[in-house]
């Protein structure tokens, strides 16, 4: 008998409306790492799932949904010349300090980060005008450094009415190179999922849920980005917003608060993975590493979306499955009348190579337009530990 392999399926993940009345490139990013024992030592692998307004992201100045999957490597380059700014895409950075260095010292790693990398569109959104692409770039891991932090950030934010014009965004990394005790390894990074963006009602308890999930099993915890690692989005929080350890984020947009109609805010979010043997020697709980979310939020005094349905499982549902056999599920979605459901779109946190078949028309007692389709992937050998699955709706509105 296989492996265990344990599957997170989020619902709804990566498909919403942005509205467009804005100046700024960035929507909004999720950044993880993994260590790596290369050719040259260990290097840092930085994973990275951004979001960008369309046309103005590293898909291209003529992306569409036939860029899906294709390599930016050459439409990240066209975009760059056009805004003549190497930067666009973001200024990466590390901090650290070695035993024989009495500060810390930031460097500029861009050009090594930026030679490494690896990228490919994973969605876009015509009609809602937004791109994301993953990107996968490395690092070395710089000898006798007990930790690194590691910063991407740049200019800007669009436009956020809840904090201000041209903010900068900032996400940020902390990275140990110690060995586990357990796995004799080095620590991975915990992973997280969000949409880029998120359309909330006025006037009411939001909630969000941040999938989260750690290669290596490690307990993990949730907080609002602090200033130094969060930028804008934490140096004006959203009015009362609050984060539990297990990631639920819940905005109350009371109108008393500011929340308006057409509200756009940035929220960010960081996630700690603990040592748990550490925790039941009685030790303090120590963190490992960290990584940040961010994304956006708008506040709308209603909003019509295609919505998953019965019998699909509930969003957030945790499957054991062995590795070797194949995972398969359906997912049934109903449009807001008169849209028609247009597509359905699956990511893997880690590149899973997940397929969406069997798109078809259905009959659900009381809804109308409803269409199914199976989300299916087979795990390998090496996809044995933790994942997350995001599945998402989308209909002809967008
Ligand atoms: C890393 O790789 C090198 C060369 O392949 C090997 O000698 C070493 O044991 C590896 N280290 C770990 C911690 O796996
Ligand atoms: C984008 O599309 C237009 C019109 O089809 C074409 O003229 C132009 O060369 C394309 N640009 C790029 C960078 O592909
Ligand atoms: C871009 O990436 C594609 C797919 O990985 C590859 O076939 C192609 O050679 C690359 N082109 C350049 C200019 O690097
Ligand atoms: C990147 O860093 C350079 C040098 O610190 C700075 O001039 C530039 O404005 C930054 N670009 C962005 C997009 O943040
Ligand atoms: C950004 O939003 C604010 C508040 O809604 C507005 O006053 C400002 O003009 C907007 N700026 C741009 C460039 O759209
Ligand atoms: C917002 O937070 C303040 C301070 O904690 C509290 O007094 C107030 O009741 C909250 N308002 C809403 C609408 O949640
Ligand atoms: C709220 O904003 C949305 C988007 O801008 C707009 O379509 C809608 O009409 C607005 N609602 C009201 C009551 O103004
Ligand atoms: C967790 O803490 C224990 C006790 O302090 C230590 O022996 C172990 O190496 C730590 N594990 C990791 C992954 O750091």
């Amino acid at each position: 008998m296989g492996r265990i392999i344990s599957i997170l399926m989020i619902l709804s993940c990566l498909t919403q409306k942005i509205l467009t009345r804005q100046n700024g490139q960035f929507i909004g990013a999720s950044m993880s790492f993994t260590i790596i024992n290369g050719t040259n030592g260990f290097e840092v692998q930085l994973d990275v799932i951004s979001g960008w307004v369309l046309g103005l992201g590293p898909c291209g100045i003529n992306c569409s949904r036939a860029s899906i999957n294709s390599n930016t490597n050459i439409t990240r380059e066209e975009v760059l010349q056009k805004q003549g700014d190497s930067r666009f895409y973001g200024n990466w950075t590390v901090e650290f300090k070695t035993s024989s260095m009495r500060y810390s010292q930031v460097i500029d790693i861009n050009h090594v980060v930026y030679s490494s990398l690896n990228e490919r569109v994973v969605d876009v959104s015509q009609k809602a005008r937004w791109e994301q692409v993953w990107t996968v770039m490395r690092y070395p891991m710089i000898p006798d450094a007990p930790y690194m932090d590691i910063t991407f950030e740049g200019l800007s934010w669009r436009n956020l009415s809840l904090q201000g014009d041209n903010a900068k965004w900032h996400l940020q990394m902390k990275v140990e190179p110690q060995l586990r005790s357990d796995t004799g390894k080095p620590n991975n990074s915990p992973q997280a999922i969000s949409k880029p963006f998120y359309r909330l009602l006025l006037d009411k308890d939001n909630y969000i849920r941040v999938a989260t999930i750690d290669p290596d099993g490690d307990y993990v915890k949730c907080s609002l980005s602090e200033y130094i690692e969060a930028g804008i989005a934490s140096r004006l929080p959203l009015p009362n917003i609050t984060v539990t350890e297990d990631c639920i984020i819940t905005i109350p947009s009371d109108r008393s608060l500011g929340y308006h109609n057409g509200s756009i805010g940035a929220v960010g979010i960081t996630v700690r993975d603990y040592n748990v043997s550490g925790l039941t020697l009685g030790g303090r709980l120590r963190s490992l590493t960290a990584i940040s979310i961010q994304f956006l939020v708008q506040f709308l005094d209603k909003i019509n979306e295609p919505i998953f349905i019965f019998p699909t499982l509930e969003g957030n549902h945790r499957f054991n499955i062995y590795s070797g056999t194949t995972w398969k599920i359906n997912v049934y979605a109903e449009p807001i009348s008169p849209a028609l459901i247009d597509r359905f779109s699956c990511l893997g946190r880690q590149h899973e190579h997940v397929e969406i078949i069997n798109v078809k028309h259905t009959s659900v007692p009381n809804h109308v337009n409803v269409k199914m389709a199976t989300i299916t992937w087979t795990p390998l050998h090496t996809d044995v530990g933790n994942h997350i699955l995001c599945v998402g709706v989308e209909d002809s509105n967008g």
